[in-house]
């Protein structure tokens, strides 16, 4: 891209402008897809444009409103945040953290052009310190942010025209001792992600021991009435599992997936609030870290972000559960978060890979046959947009498909 006059307008009106506008023809957008910079100096959201083919182009960068922050980590220095959930999009808004300025925002979506986002309001406080993952309840209007730092635990918010509003009788408190950024990852005490349960009654949040703890749930009911999250949450322990880190509600099954660093994954019942599903190895692996469900076959796939390597797993109507197949990715790559779109009837999966500062898409042509059609590389784009990003920070995957709202 050239650095036009009109650029450098846009650059002098920071902090809220779309920056850079690599040309390229409009027709055939099937929408965006979405990341973070994360970025300690200014955290910005990177929209890339989604073609016909489930192909990405790199298109502009929009100021997510405050700082990012990583976590140290002298096992995986690749993962800046330690979650899944970072950046969310549903219906035509997307919501994000700004792990650095203790932050939540939220962004309306042109319909017409997926890459152009406008602040709803100002940022609001997370209401803890190092908001790492956002969840979105479209049924009670609650917006929940995760904390994961020194002050940990989750806080929720309703969106209005102004923007997010606090809802009372929201802010739980899981008080495990953090600090903020949270201390060298993984290790005791790490909360990961945020989601609701199938039928948007319950604030469910993972919870990382990999010292010796059990896999486990914090699980908050929602008052119907008033949105209110229950004064202490309960605890869903599986035994034999290490650590939960990404989570995926498994529709029609009430049951949650989660993914296991330490083994592989757990699936949290909630017919049988047992653990009659033990957990499930997935052989060879290292860091099972981000879950994506796909809807037309029901499979997940699981991000392996040391190996690096992503697994695609089955889980029948009783929730038995199997390894489909495994992917390679570059050995350097370091993959984070993934999204899964469907465009023009296809299913492609979008992985951010941290260290080799790219997305690879794999079209998901059937179970057990993924293939890799794009490694797109950011890095020089980045550059060109003037916006500061590095591995130690990039996180979140997120789509918006044009015509989907
Ligand atoms: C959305 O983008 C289109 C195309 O650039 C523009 O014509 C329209 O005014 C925008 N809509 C809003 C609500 O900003
Ligand atoms: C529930 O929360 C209240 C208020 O924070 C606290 O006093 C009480 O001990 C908690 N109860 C349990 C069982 O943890
Ligand atoms: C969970 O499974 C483990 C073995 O994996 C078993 O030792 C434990 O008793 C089970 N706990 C419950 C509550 O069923
Ligand atoms: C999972 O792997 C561990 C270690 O490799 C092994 O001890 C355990 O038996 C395995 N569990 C299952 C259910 O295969
Ligand atoms: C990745 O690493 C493994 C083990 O070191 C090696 O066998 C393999 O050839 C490497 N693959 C690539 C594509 O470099």
């Amino acid at each position: 891209m050239k650095f036009t006059i009109a650029t450098s307008v846009l650059l002098a009106l920071l902090p809220y402008v779309a920056l850079g506008n690599v040309a390229h023809s409009r027709s055939g957008v099937q929408g965006a897809a979405y990341f973070l910079t994360n970025d300690p100096t200014g955290n910005y959201i990177v929209t890339n444009t989604i073609g016909p083919d489930g192909h990405l182009t790199v298109h502009s960068a929009v100021y997510a409103g405050g700082k990012g922050l990583g976590i140290p980590s002298s096992l995986a220095p690749s993962d800046g945040l330690f979650s899944q959930g970072s950046i969310q999009v549903v219906g035509n808004i997307l919501y994000t953290v700004n792990a650095g300025s203790n932050t939540i925002a939220a962004f309306e979506i042109n319909k017409s052009d997926a890459t152009k986002l406008t602040p709803i309001g100002k940022p609001v406080n997370s209401g803890g310190e190092f908001p790492v993952s956002v969840a979105v309840s479209q049924k009670t209007g609650l917006v929940c942010a995760l904390n994961a730092g020194a002050v940990n635990g989750v806080s929720c918010y309703k969106l209005t025209p102004g923007g997010l509003v606090p809802v009372p009788n929201t802010r739980r408190i899981v008080g495990l001792t953090q600090t903020t950024p949270p201390n060298n990852q993984p290790g005791p005490n790490g909360l990961s992600h945020v989601i609701f349960n199938e039928a948007e009654t319950q604030v469910l949040v993972a919870i990382r021991e990999p010292s010796g703890g059990a896999g486990r749930l914090a699980i908050w009911d929602i008052n119907a009435k008033t949105g209110a999250l229950t004064q202490n949450y309960t605890e869903f322990v599986i035994e034999g599992a290490h650590a939960t880190f990404g989570m995926q509600v498994l529709p029609g099954k009430n049951a949650v997936l989660a993914s296991d660093p330490a083994i592989g994954y757990e699936i949290f019942d909630f017919n049988t609030k047992r653990n009659k599903t033990a957990p499930y190895n997935i052989t060879g692996q290292v860091a099972t870290c981000w879950a994506t469900y796909q809807e037309k076959t029901g499979n997940v796939f699981l991000i392996d972000s040391l190996l690096p390597r992503i697994s695609e797993v089955w889980v029948d109507k009783n929730l038995n559960s199997g390894l489909i197949k495994n992917y390679a990715l570059d050995n350097a790559t370091q993959a984070l978060d993934s999204a899964i779109a469907t465009v023009n009837g296809q299913d492609y999966l979008y992985v951010l890979g941290a260290v080799t500062q790219n997305i690879d898409v794999f079209w998901l042509k059937a179970p057990g046959a993924a293939t890799n059609v794009q490694h797109l590389l950011f890095t020089d784009p980045l550059a060109k947009l003037k916006i500061p990003q590095d591995s130690k920070h990039i996180q979140g995957m997120a789509i918006y498909l044009t015509g989907s709202w």
